[in-house]
């Protein structure tokens, strides 16, 4: 594959927050901005709390009052099925009243700012933002511009982290696989523009993962990402030898420039995951996948249907997990327990 251009380095990981930014002064969430600086026992109370709500029955008089009397704004600048889709559910089960902005027919495109929003829907009174955005850093710019009361939830930003796509990642890993420390996990394909894969890799390394892979064409890795924990693999064959868990990626068509990649037909011969491909991992090894999946570039219909997948199951536990975080942050906001 054709190397065009190699200077990566403008996608590693932008600087930590201090974690003052999402944390209480008693150490709880009162946003969810990413995961990189939080501590594995908090991960893990994510986990306990989403799967108390997986068995939740999804009836209208079985909601739980978690979020009686509290406004969830959804603000999604960018387009999403899956994260916009259950977060809604996520906080209609919590009994929250929930308003989807429809952006492109907002202000916004009368050349609104984003402050001025968040400041007018702030005087709505609402208690919760749920964020995406194309830029990185645009829920850490909200949460430091937004009246205190109000929890910001990052449901992915730009190049730079999804936090919840990564615990909803790690809450299937543990179902079927339910302790970390033995596993060997690798992420494979666009990890240059992967917010998910950056927060995967800090949710993994937190909770102290046997191995984390990387595993992608040169031109789709950022320089230094060894720094995070990580070994890297340029080779299919090699990298999934005797992994327990493979996370496809998605090629982010959208944000790349041209030239890195020759064509989606010779990427998927090389980095394509394939029946013949997965063999090379551990016999139950899981596949997963954040969505949307372009089948036939990184993944093969079969395998992306197949036994060993756990995709829809990914997708299922998205409403478990941002029920969990969204209870979790109006306890720290308010200091009750919820
Ligand atoms: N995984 C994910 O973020 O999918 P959507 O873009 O559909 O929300």
């Amino acid at each position: 594959m054709s190397t065009v251009r190699t200077d990566n380095t403008q996608h590693l990981t932008p600087g930590a927050l201090p974690s003052s930014m999402q944390l209480n002064a008693e150490g709880k969430l009162k946003h969810f901005l990413t995961i990189e600086g939080l501590p594995p026992l908090l991960l893990e109370e994510i986990l306990d709390r989403a799967e108390q709500f997986l068995n939740l029955p999804n009836k209208a008089q079985n909601k739980a009052p978690i979020l009686r009397g509290k406004t969830v704004m959804n603000l999604f600048f960018e387009n999403s099925t899956r994260t916009r889709t259950t977060f809604e559910l996520a906080a209609q089960r919590l009994s929250a009243d929930v308003i989807t902005l429809d952006i492109r027919n907002s202000a916004t495109s009368k050349g609104e700012s984003l402050l001025d929003t968040i400041r007018n829907l702030a005087a709505m009174h609402c208690d919760m933002f749920v964020v995406r955005h194309q830029h990185s850093g645009a829920a850490h710019f909200i949460a430091r511009y937004c009246p205190p009361h109000i929890s910001v939830l990052n449901a992915g930003d730009g190049y730079h982290a999804h936090p919840t796509q990564a615990m909803l990642d790690m809450l299937t890993i543990r179902q079927h696989k339910s302790c970390f420390q033995p596993l060997k996990v690798a992420i494979v394909g666009d990890i240059l523009h992967s917010r998910v894969a950056r927060s995967q890799i800090h949710a993994l390394t937190t909770l102290c993962t046997g191995e984390v892979r990387v595993i992608a064409p040169r031109t789709l890795i950022p320089a230094g990402i060894e720094k995070m924990g990580v070994n890297v693999f340029h080779k299919m064959e090699q990298g999934l030898e005797d992994v327990d868990v493979i996370i496809m990626l998605r090629l982010q068509k959208e944000r790349m420039q041209s030239g890195l990649l020759p064509s989606e037909r010779e990427y998927f011969s090389l980095y394509g995951l394939t029946e013949a491909r997965l063999k090379l991992a551990q016999s139950d090894a899981i596949v997963m996948h954040p969505g949307p999946v372009n089948r036939g570039v990184e993944i093969d219909s079969r395998v992306a249907d197949g036994s060993q997948s756990v995709i829809l199951e990914q997708v299922t536990n998205g409403i478990a997990i941002r029920m969990a975080v969204m209870a979790m942050v109006m306890s720290g906001q308010t200091g009750e327990q919820r």
